[in-house]
């Protein structure tokens, strides 16, 4: 009889211990070169230990400087410390409207609110009621908070400042890549919002390497990974912007690799392999957060080389059933700010201007992860 196709899959896991030590939502216990960073956010919240008002904070930095796994961590402890502080996190690629963040509040202070049907204001004022009677102190972290901020974030920002004029505490986080985050934003809210601004900057190689070889520990049995492959890995992630999670998840991939080709030693040849897999930033971020029909649209997007909207609309209303002028045009500025494409206006004759589309992400790693998650 032939081979059964599972015994070349019969023998035991020998390269992880624990892969999920390498995923992005773990939350690790040690959080090497972030010790500032960490004590910056802890600084902030320390005066709801005793019954005080909370200082807010603004996290900025370039990609996987460990913005939003530090800030996790903060809150983590002082739940665990203090049993008064509840923190709710947001991910504003999700919820990136004063609508939907409102929703979210009312429903974690208690409000139990129906999902449609209610305005903004009626949700603020059930929030309200919900806050005054809440026996937590609620920190609110917005990430990714220029996707709010670009729309009508601020009107948000104002709801929740208001919320002190009726000694109502609670902490806030807003994060971002945007340096000029708060710059823009109302001289009053700017001031209500007295927050502090801490910086992540890009880590070293030398600092990429004790990250990275904290997380394998974790998550790889001993001497699986060959020798220079932390070095490497450190090294390429120093090189496209000193991105932590660029060497996590190449690591993970090459383990990966070396498990389907049942060796029990992970070389530079996977880690290698695993480089060339990797999706970009921007995509492995932003697409779990987009609906089927964005999905499809940016599927759309990719099999030109750069598209006028008005084409664009035109083949898309084909394969997207009653498809209005509005909501494509906002799909398309929410994959813009995304960064998932770029859409400047350009002079067209005879009609005037137009929107000019194209793919502002390598159209490979976009198939790499359609293909993998489907
Ligand atoms: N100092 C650190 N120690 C251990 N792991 C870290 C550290 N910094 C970052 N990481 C890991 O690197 C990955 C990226 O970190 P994180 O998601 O916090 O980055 P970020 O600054 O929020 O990036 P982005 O701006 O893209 O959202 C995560 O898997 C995180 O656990
Ligand atoms: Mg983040």
């Amino acid at each position: 009889m032939a081979e059964n196709i599972f015994s070349k899959h019969s023998r035991i896991n020998e390269i992880f211990k624990d892969e999920r030590a390498l995923y992005s939502e773990f939350l690790p216990e040690k959080l090497p070169h972030r010790e500032k960073e960490i004590d910056g956010l802890a600084f902030c919240f320390k005066p709801l230990l005793s019954g005080k008002k909370p200082l807010n904070a603004v996290v900025v930095g370039t990609p996987g400087t460990g913005k939003t796994v530090s800030s996790k961590f903060v809150l983590s402890q002082l739940e665990e410390l203090s049993g008064r502080a509840k923190s709710l996190y947001i991910n504003c690629f999700e919820f990136n409207s004063r609508n939907s963040v409102l929703f979210l509040i009312a429903n974690f202070v208690g409000a139990a609110l129906p999902r449609r049907g209610l305005a903004a204001d009626e949700i603020y004022s059930r929030m309200l009621d919900y806050m005054k009677n809440c026996n937590f102190v609620p920190v609110i972290i917005l990430d990714e908070a220029d996707q709010l901020l670009a729309k009508d974030g601020e009107k948000l920002l104002y709801d929740l400042l208001r919320l002190e004029s009726e000694k109502i505490y609670f902490g806030l986080i807003l994060i971002s890549n945007d340096f000029m985050l708060t710059s823009n934003l109302d001289a009053r809210i700017k001031s209500s919002l007295r927050a502090e601004s801490i910086v992540f900057e890009k880590y070293s190689p030398k600092q990429l390497k004790d990250i990275l070889r904290e997380r394998t520990e974790l998550a790889f049995f001993d001497n699986v990974l060959d020798k220079n492959v932390i070095d490497v890995a450190a090294a390429h992630s120093a090189k496209l912007g000193g991105d932590a999670r660029i060497g996590i998840e190449s690591l993970l991939k090459a383990g990966r690799i070396a498990e389907k080709e049942n060796t029990n030693k992970v070389s530079l040849s996977h880690l290698k392999k695993a480089f060339s897999l990797m999706d970009s930033a921007v995509i492995k971020k932003t697409f779990p957060f987009l609906s089927k029909q964005e999905k499809n649209l940016i599927k759309l997007i990719s099999s030109f080389d750069g598209v006028y909207s008005g084409e664009l609309f035109e083949k898309y209303s084909k394969i997207q059933n009653h498809l209005e002028l509005r909501q494509f045009r906002a799909v398309i500025s929410k994959l813009e700010l995304m960064n998932l494409i770029s859409a400047p206006l350009i002079n067209v004759k005879p009609k005037g201007k137009s929107k000019f589309i194209s793919l502002k992400v390598p159209k490979e790693s976009l198939e790499n992860f359609i293909k993998e998650k489907t």
